[in-house]
């Protein structure tokens, strides 16, 4: 077969055949295939789609062009279950989740991506954390699910690593925004990883793949009803993107916000209703709770009582990270030299979070090119939510630089990302729906 009969076929709008994704997979997986007919039919699968049939196809092929995990065999004796996101900005809520559900009896063997687009990746700001291995064999990623309870991990060289390649040609190809490639591409990992149980946090908003409510309705019924092909019962919560989750936006800096959290230290309202209402929807689809309320009240408690930060930590140094890294995590992980507010006056009405994860990849802490290597310290903290009044004694945010002129360039980014006003606008649910399936 010739690949480009395979790029034509898409091309001009026709279906691709089992053998046609099977033929390209392959050709991913063990690096055959060069990056440029890579991009050019992930680019002619964004612009004429898949089929239902056609993404179903390319999930399985991808879910199996590496090692499958099969979690049977261990005796856990509790549900494995996972989250995912399709990707936010300032979006912590894997380091805090996987611990808290972990706290809550179930197991979380988590595999995570790195930065995507604007957006930033959980297995990036895990490598911030020093010592930390992201891409453990499986032996020990099995040996720490089993003693712990959940280990957040990015794709090893075995994990879907047709996937791992795709993704990352995506990433600097403008090609990520499909609903039949995100479907794809997160269930493939989820799907190698042995999941009893998913549950999506499908983003909407400015710094979300998917901007409109109807878009991010189609993602999350393509996944549960792809997912649920592939017997893997899924919930979809869509949740609001539309100004950074949290207060920080950067590897290093989202890690501190995470540890503060866990710690009980400070926990932003909405990041706090986000991680909750993910975290009960595991507890309840895991069965280890009957109704979300009490789901939620039992997540609460693994906060408060401070089980899930003993799980963090716990986890941090069964894959390498310091001992005592929630106890000392600010002498642990990077500083920039530079560091300085940016000011605006007014009350903060809009902010375009595409533009901040943007601002971010500009400062060094995301990917232009694919294998780049990130600076972990820069980004932004005491980012102010939309509604809050800023002045000189309020700051919009602090940005964090490896030098000045990043900073000057950084600052300008953020003025241009962010609107004021005289009064706050109406407020967004941070939890819009929730999809069953
Ligand atoms: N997360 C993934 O793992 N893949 C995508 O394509 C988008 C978000």
């Amino acid at each position: 077969m010739l690949f480009t009969d395979v790029i034509r076929t898409k091309r001009d709008g026709s279906a691709l055949s089992r053998e046609q994704i099977e033929f390209f997979v392959d050709g991913l997986a063990d690096n055959s295939l060069p990056a440029e007919q890579v991009s050019s039919l992930a680019m002619a699968i964004f612009l004429n789609s898949m089929s239902f049939d056609e993404a179903g196809l390319l999930t399985s092929a991808m879910a199996s062009s590496g090692t499958v995990l099969d979690w049977k065999k261990e005796g856990l004796g509790g549900p494995v279950v996972d989250k995912h996101s399709t990707g936010g900005v300032g979006d912590k809520v894997s380091f805090l989740l996987a611990p808290i559900a972990a706290a809550c009896g179930c197991f979380v063997p988590m595999i995570s991506g790195r930065g995507l687009g604007h957006t930033g990746g959980t297995t990036d700001k895990a490598e911030s954390i020093p010592g930390y291995n992201a891409t453990p064999d499986f032996g020990l990623f099995r040996k720490v699910v089993k003693d712990i309870g959940c280990a957040i991990i990015g794709q090893t060289e075995d994990l879907a690593p047709a996937d791992r390649r795709f993704y990352a040609i995506r990433d600097v190809t403008g090609t990520v925004e499909s609903v039949p490639l995100i479907t794809a591409s997160i269930l493939a990992k989820k799907i190698a990883a042995g999941l009893d149980y998913l549950v999506m946090d499908i983003k909407l908003g400015n710094g979300a793949f998917m901007e409109s409510p109807e878009r991010a309705r189609e993602l999350a019924n393509s996944i549960i009803k792809t997912a649920d092909s592939a017997r893997l019962k899924t919930h979809a919560l869509i949740t609001d993107m539309n100004e950074v989750l949290g207060t920080t936006v950067g590897n290093a800096l989202e890690i501190r916000e995470s540890i503060q959290y866990l710690r009980n230290e400070v926990r932003e309202p909405r990041l706090d209703d986000v991680v909750l209402s993910l975290c009960a929807e595991m507890v309840l689809l895991g069965g280890i709770e009957s109704d979300r309320e009490s789901a939620r009240r039992r997540c609460e408690e693994a906060v408060s009582s401070g089980k899930a930060a003993e799980k963090f930590a716990r986890m941090t140094a069964a894959l390498g990270g310091p001992i005592d890294f929630v106890d000392n995590y600010d002498a642990h992980l990077a500083k920039a030299p530079v560091i300085r507010p940016v000011h605006l006056d007014g009350v903060l009405t809009s902010v375009n979070a595409r533009a901040v994860g943007n601002a971010l990849i500009e400062l060094g802490g995301g990917r232009k090119k694919v294998g780049e290597k990130l600076n972990f310290a820069v980004g932004f903290s005491d980012f102010a939510s939309v509604g809050s009044a800023l002045g000189q004694d309020r700051p919009l945010a602090l940005i964090h630089a490896a030098n000045d002129a990043d900073a000057d360039i950084a600052t300008r980014n953020l003025l241009n990302a962010c609107e004021t006003g005289a009064s706050s606008p109406e407020m967004r649910p941070v939890i819009s729906e929730i999809l069953t399936g």
